[in-house]
């Protein structure tokens, strides 16, 4: 039997599980998989419950487990100054001793959102591609990271990778690109950076046993260019921390909406955490309006990536698709088109259900 564990966590968190645990028990059904849900606490619910936004009961289900669907952490309640404990830690935390080290960002230009984007629509139509990000190494982990002399008038942070580091992230970059159209894109500061050179070369030391990826490199200076003005051209980018970071959020203009992006973070076994983009959502907790879809997608990775559930997976995502092109949307989204219905939270989980 697999096992996922669910962290709700906080605000919006608890009603967008809720929808994506209520479509994988539909299809676990109907596919006669055994698998069974166990839910724990994180983020500003574990705080309030253990004093603590990642309790050790939660840290030892999710190493029991074959796949971890998070919501989301987090909220004013938990802002204040006084407090040594923040909901992020939790997540944090997570990721790192999971050993998560490679992020996945698909990126899709959903036709009927299209128009919400702030981009043109000739410039996102048929945009379909995935962002890798490097997650566990790189200048957010880098030491020494310190203010320096008498006055601090000096200040150094380190950009570090091991050679290891760099080969694990890109090999998962190669071998979705082996699943998708064989078409990767390295991004880096070769020009500029040490490690972008060391970076590159692995790349291509890595490539020769993929003869069938077509690979290219780009500086990411450029690529932040590229991604607006001509999208479509992407397939999967794989690309260190910090330039992910920048480069995945400048993506998710395309898709119109951050209620509709999903992500993955991965390690070289199957096991893998799935969560939405988007934040906690404190404005809209609680009044069952949130867009569930950016979990729903979440759960198709987790279909696909920890539970080899491919077509399943696919079929969630066709499914949201049909959904948004009969017109329906949470209040979230904007959609330009006649026969509009805008439902909520429940609704549209039954929608993509049926
Ligand atoms: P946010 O993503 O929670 O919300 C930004 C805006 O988008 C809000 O107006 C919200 O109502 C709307 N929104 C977000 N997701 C939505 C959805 N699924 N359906 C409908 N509307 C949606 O970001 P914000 O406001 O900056 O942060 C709120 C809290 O969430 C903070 O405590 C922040 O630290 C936390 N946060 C947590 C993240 C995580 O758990 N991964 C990521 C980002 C923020
Ligand atoms: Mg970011």
């Amino acid at each position: 039997m697999k096992t996922i564990t669910v962290l709700p966590g906080d605000g919006i968190g608890p009603e967008v599980t809720t929808s994506a645990v209520r479509v994988l028990r539909a299809l676990f059904e109907k596919s006669g998989r055994d698998v069974q849900f166990i839910e724990k606490k994180i983020g500003g619910a574990a705080i309030d419950t253990f004093g603590t936004p990642l309790p050790q009961e939660t840290i030892d289900q999710c190493h029991n487990s074959d796949a971890i669907l998070l919501g989301a952490v987090g909220g004013p309640k938990w802002n204040a100054q006084s407090m040594n404990v923040r909901p992020e830690q939790g997540l944090l935390g997570i990721r790192k001793t999971m050993g998560l080290f490679a992020n996945l960002r698909p990126v899709e230009a959903f036709d009927t959102l299209i128009d919400s984007s702030p981009i043109k629509r000739s410039f996102v139509e048929h945009v379909n591609f995935v962002i890798v990000r490097e997650l566990t190494g790189g200048l957010y982990f880098g030491r020494p990271s310190e203010r320096r002399g008498a006055h601090h008038e000096q200040v150094v942070d380190t950009l570090s990778y091991s050679k290891n580091e760099i080969e694990r992230v890109v090999e998962k970059a190669f071998q979705l690109a082996m699943k998708r159209n064989k078409k990767l894109t390295s991004i880096d500061k070769a020009n500029v950076l040490e490690s972008s050179r060391m970076w590159r070369e692995l790349v291509n030391q890595i490539a020769e046993r993929y003869p069938e990826v077509t690979v290219s490199h780009q500086l990411v200076d450029s690529a932040a260019m590229q991604l607006i003005t001509n999208p479509a051209q992407f397939d999967v980018l794989v690309t260190e921390n910090m330039f992910g970071d920048i480069l995945s959020d400048e993506a998710s203009v395309i898709t119109g909406s951050l209620g509709m992006m999903p992500s993955a973070s991965l390690r070289s076994d199957k096991v893998g955490l799935y969560e939405p983009a988007h934040g906690s959502a404190p404005d809209i907790a609680g009044q069952g309006i949130a867009n569930p879809l950016a979990t729903i997608l979440s759960a198709a990775l987790l279909l696909r990536y920890s539970l080899d559930m491919d077509q399943e997976a696919a079929q969630i995502e066709k499914a949201v698709r049909n959904v948004l092109s009969q017109g329906y949307h949470t209040c979230d989204l904007q959609m330009e088109q006649p026969n509009n219905h805008i439902v909520n939270t429940a609704e549209i989980t039954d929608l993509v259900i049926n």
